[in-house]
């Protein structure tokens, strides 16, 4: 440590390092932003009831009864203060990690029909899957943080579960 005479001098700018932090912590205490993580994963389904006849399928769902893949994307936004020790609301890799090990670990290169556990008896469209990530995500993040979870199917349809409070 150089000797207090020279701390006055050299670090002139910084002379009150307190009023600084106490100015951040202001400002991050009464802003919320939103962080957003995105992850992607391809997978195989079908929309089925397996209720229903074949013909009873065709007839409510189409050709999306016959098995089909998507690429898919899964955007997941919290809302929170920036915490001033870091500047982050949350470690966006923290959140990619959750996304990863809660969803798409078991969903990527699979048939949503057939082989995820917590998929079963679900019909696979795009609003029952979001409810299925938004129910397995949530747990995982500081309470009350979880601000959406969006599902791309395709490029120009998403489902999405909010939670605007
Ligand atoms: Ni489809």
């Amino acid at each position: 440590m150089p000797k207090a005479g020279r701390v006055e001098v050299a670090y002139h700018d910084q002379i009150a390092p307190d009023a600084a932090v106490a100015d951040r912590e202001a400002m991050a205490s009464s802003t919320t932003v939103l962080v957003s993580r995105r992850e992607s994963f391809n997978a195989a389904h079908q929309l089925r009831d397996p209720g229903l006849s074949d013909e009873q399928n065709q007839r409510l769902f189409g050709k999306c009864a016959n098995l089909h893949g998507h690429n898919y994307v899964l955007e997941v936004v919290v809302a929170g203060q920036v915490d001033p020790a870091t500047g982050y609301v949350l470690d966006l890799k923290r959140l990619s990690d959750v996304m990863c090990r809660q969803v798409i670990q078991d969903v990527d290169h699979s048939n949503l029909n057939t082989d995820v556990p917590w998929l079963e008896g679900c019909i696979p469209t795009a609003e029952n899957l979001v409810m299925a990530f938004w129910a397995r995500i949530r747990p995982e993040l500081p309470e009350g943080s979880l601000r959406s979870v969006r599902l791309w199917e395709t490029e120009k349809n998403w489902a999405e579960v909010a939670d605007h409070a």
